[in-house]
């Protein structure tokens, strides 16, 4: 398993915990350090345990040495960063490196399976570099195998998933991946064996959608506003509908994260490049842009008018509960946009702080959610977590300079803060105007 991000180490613990004995490799010193000692470098529930499983009983180990690992595999797994790149379009370079290695060092048959998400084509390409790179020829085989987990929630995604896409040109490389995934195949996990090309595609079109989905009841969020309803009310009746479904239905923040910005921009991107627009997609794209900038909006309404020279408290800032990943994250431009206006941040979240320094380093950061509210004159709910939840309402309320709250993920009612004297706005929550 080459790479070892949310992906690759989960994949490879994973792959371990089906009884495959797995090494996993990283170019990174310090990270493969970091593995060898016991450690996670990442915030994932429940994968240290899997980890740590797995190495005891001698089928998980890790290397920087991708020559051995090559020479020593029968199956290669590809789960490297494919980031966004010059205008939208994929960063393939980790991708075509990693493909030359395994030219360069493979002795002989090999499957190379592509698990990180690449633009249609990739595959092919691949298979080009592999060859490039050979010193005497070999047989090989690659497939196409996306990975749909969610992080948060990864590993039980990686083991019991919805469905296990491959996409393959020969019975050799498909029977291959069957028995990979047998243990998967005997709980009656969905296998859907279809062309490279559609396995490659498939992965698009479903984070494209979801995307699409999540876009949707944002713009209808800001209708609300407008016309005074209330999304959370027009999201549940529509989720009722079976033909629509629930999921994916929550006006917020915008969408964030490792994947459906890079991979909706990816898929504008491919679609252009054949000669087929993708404009649904684009749109989603432009609208979730206009959503994040929303959030400043709001929060300056909150505040009044003018938030320079003011105090603003941010809970939550990784892109999504549960994760300390601050890629995308909705956060970044709300405090990006309140610290050029001349707000002073101050932030909380559980995982995700040291993270954020990296890429926030302007603001300050407290210890919890209690510290981020005091002094502040307005107090804004980022990032879902469960310990935000069940705030202690009349403890912010005595703590904060003004009670003002703009929850972003609408998980409280205007009810909940009203009554105690805040003004609070959340995402779409429209009042009726019975004037
Ligand atoms: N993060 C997710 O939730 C998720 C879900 C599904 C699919 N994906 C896709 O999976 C892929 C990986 O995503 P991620 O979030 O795990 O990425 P990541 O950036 O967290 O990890 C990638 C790892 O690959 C390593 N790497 C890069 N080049 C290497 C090389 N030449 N040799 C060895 N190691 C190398 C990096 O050092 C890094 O540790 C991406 O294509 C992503 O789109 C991600």
């Amino acid at each position: 398993m080459v790479g070892t991000g949310y992906v690759g180490l989960v994949g490879g613990a994973g792959l371990a915990d089906l009884g495959h004995r797995v090494v996993c490799v990283d170019r990174i010193e310090s990270k493969i350090e970091t593995l060898s000692r016991g450690e996670i470098p990442f915030y994932e529930p429940g994968l240290s345990e899997v980890v740590e499983r797995n190495v005891r009983e001698g089928r998980l180990s890790f290397t920087t040495d991708i020559g051995q690992a090559v020479r020593e595999s029968e199956v290669i797994f590809c789960a490297v960063g494919t980031p966004e790149g010059d205008g939208g379009a994929v960063d393939l370079s980790q991708v075509d490196a990693v493909a030359g290695e395994i030219g360069r060092y493979m002795d002989g048959y090999r499957l190379v399976v592509q698990k990180s998400t690449v633009p249609v084509g990739t595959a092919r390409r691949i298979a080009a570099i592999i060859r490039d790179h050979q010193t005497e020829p070999h047989d090989f085989d690659v497939v196409s195998n996306p990975e749909f987990l969610r992080e948060g929630s990864a590993v039980g995604d990686f083991m019991r998933p919805d469905r296990v896409v491959i996409g393959a040109d020969s019975e050799r490389a498909m029977a291959t991946m069957r028995s990979i995934y047998r243990p998967l195949y005997l709980i009656k996990t969905p296998f859907v064996e279809t062309t490279v090309e559609s396995a490659e595609l498939i992965k698009y079109a479903s984070n494209a959608f979801l995307a699409t989905k999540i876009s949707f009841i944002n713009e209808i969020a800001w209708m609300c506003e407008r016309v005074g309803a209330d999304v959370q009310s027009v999201a549940y009746a529509m989720g009722l509908d079976k033909r629509i479904g629930p999921k994916f239905l929550h006006a917020g923040a915008g969408y964030g994260g490792s994947c459906f910005p890079k991979d909706t921009k990816a898929l504008v991107k491919t679609a252009e490049a054949a000669g087929a627009d993708a404009r649904i997609v684009a749109a989603a794209i432009e609208v979730n842009r206009l959503q994040k900038e929303r959030m400043v909006d709001k929060v300056v309404r909150a505040a009044g008018g003018d938030v320079s020279g003011r105090t603003v408290g941010v809970l939550g800032l990784s892109f999504k509960p549960n994760t300390d990943d601050m890629r995308y994250a909705a956060s970044r431009v709300l405090i990006n946009g309140l610290v050029d206006l001349g707000a002073t941040v101050r932030a909380f979240d559980p995982v995700a702080m040291e993270n954020a320094r990296a890429v926030l380093p302007d603001i300050e950061y407290a210890n919890d959610a209690y510290a981020a509210a005091t002094g502040a004159h307005v107090l804004v709910l980022m990032t879902e977590w469960n310990e935000f939840r069940r705030l202690d309402l009349e403890r912010l309320r005595t703590l904060m300079a003004e009670p003002s709250v703009v929850d972003c993920r609408n998980v409280y009612d205007p009810e909940d803060f009203e009554p105690l004297g805040f003004r609070f706005d959340g995402v779409g929550r429209g009042k009726p105007n019975r004037e």
